[in-house]
């Protein structure tokens, strides 16, 4: 077998056998494949696609190229979520309390942020003394005791994926839905848990603009899932506009918590609720009327804000900044953008958004920049809102002064305004969950 005659049969719509993508993948590991065929590889599967049958191959060659965690030493059903990246996308901070005041187990290995879109893990460190380096039998330890840990990455998961995503980000093969779904899928089963919910994101803040190109991705990522025996479903919702009112780390950290006390942004607190309760059903606890019972009750009885105290005092954080959020460090300067305009917005560039919050500080310049847990922005305004000339669209938190007028003027061109509303763009586009119920709901 030799790498020239995979390409040749990919290059030419062939579909590839087990034994071939066993080559390709392990051979790239280890070294003996070079990058440029690795890269022609790459790129003739974003050009022909791959087959569910090769898609799903390539997750299970993937998932093995590395560790997997064993999470047997937690008793109880363990459940996962996986959002695929967005802007004041801080759901996992409520879900994950929710879930677990429920009853679930929480073992979830969370990433830092990347590009433009946040990650959990910055969020959570934005709280004091909070330690996501954990070891195994930490990690496992706080899940048994508190019911939910969240970490980063430890160990040796997916190198494959390491190698594969550095070479298809330099080569401009992102963007292809079986690497997508691979990527994505073999992290998710390396990582140990009974059930999957993925949030799949849509629209300009995402990497799928289209929603049906998020919809044939969740389809993929889910019959992957159930193919290697996991229970799996998901969501696929809005990222046309930033999640919620708070953009960057301790700003969304307040804002969850805002929403586990029962207030918060509409459209996050309808996505937690969304998503809890699909969790709650996947793992067997009801019909969905009593699965969204269940998960108001964990937010009115105050169970679910106790389990993310108990989380945050677990991994040596100071619970005390989840009742005195004023506590939070704040930025030095908080500046106002106004509008210039009388009418609606019509469309937020919500990647352009993203980006705006690292130039304030939210998120890193350079691979393993610092990050300012304070910097962000808070929305005032958003996508459908009603704006007269002088209105405040959006505070910008920053320590740094120099950054503030270029951020002022790329948030208006990040705007569309309008004389009329537009239309309105559903929170949750499809639910793809195969197993129990076969359904596709368009709102
Ligand atoms: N996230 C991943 O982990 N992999 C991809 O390929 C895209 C998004």
């Amino acid at each position: 077998m030799n790498m020239y005659d995979i390409i040749m049969k990919k290059r030419n719509g062939g579909e590839l056998t087990r034994d071939e993508i066993r080559f390709f993948v392990a051979g790239c590991c280890e070294g003996s494949i070079p990058d440029y065929q690795t890269s022609a590889l790459l790129m003739a599967i974003w050009f022909r696609g791959m087959t569910e049958k090769e898609t799903l191959e390539l997750t299970i060659q993937m998932l093995l190229s590395g560790d997997t965690v064993d999470l047997s030493g937690i008793k109880g059903l363990k459940v996962d979520k996986h959002s695929t990246g967005g802007v004041g996308d801080k759901t996992t901070l409520a879900i994950a309390p929710i879930a677990a005041a429920c009853g679930l187990k929480v073992a979830k290995m969370s990433g830092r942020g990347l590009g433009h879109t946040g990650g959990t893990i910055d969020k959570l460190e934005s709280i004091p003394g909070f330690n996501t380096s954990l070891s195994r039998q930490e990690f496992v330890d706080i899940v048994n005791t508190t019911g939910l840990c969240v970490a980063g990455q430890t160990g040796n998961l997916v190198p494959a994926d390491k190698k594969l995503y550095g070479l298809r980000d330099v080569t401009a093969t992102v963007d292809s839905l079986p690497l997508i779904a691979s990527s994505i899928m073999s992290k998710k089963l390396a990582a140990g848990a009974d059930i999957i919910l993925l949030d799949v994101k849509y629209g300009s803040g995402s990497f799928m603009g289209d929603p049906e190109h998020a919809v044939r991705l969740a389809q993929l990522m889910v019959k992957i899932g159930e193919g290697a025996g996991k229970r799996t479903a998901a969501l696929i919702t809005n990222m046309d506009i930033p999640l919620g009112y708070s953009i960057g780390n301790s700003l969304e950290m307040v804002e969850a918590v805002n929403t586990l006390r029962g207030q918060g942004s509409q459209d996050f607190r309808r996505l937690v609720r969304a998503l809890s309760s699909q969790l709650l059903f996947m793992a067997g606890k009801g019909d969905r009327a009593l699965c969204e019972e269940l998960v108001e009750k964990a937010i009115s009885d105050g169970s679910a804000l106790n389990k993310l105290r108990d989380m945050i005092t677990a991994q040596g954080g100071d619970a005390r900044y989840i009742d005195e959020p004023e506590s939070f460090p704040r930025a030095a300067f908080i500046e106002p953008v106004t509008s210039p305009e009388d009418g609606y917005i019509q469309k937020m560039d919500t990647a352009s958004i993203g980006r705006i919050s690292v130039s304030l500080g939210a998120g890193r310049d350079v691979a393993d920049g610092k990050i300012d847990h304070s910097a962000g922005l808070v929305l005032n305004k958003k996508t459908g809102d009603e704006v007269k000339k002088g209105d405040v669209l959006a505070w910008l938190h920053t320590n740094r002064h120099q950054a503030l007028e270029s951020a002022k003027s790329t948030f208006l061109s990040s705007l569309t305004f309008s004389d009329a509303p537009p239309e309105k763009m559903p929170l949750i586009y499809a639910t793809i969950d195969t197993e129990s119920e076969a359904r596709r709901v368009k709102e």
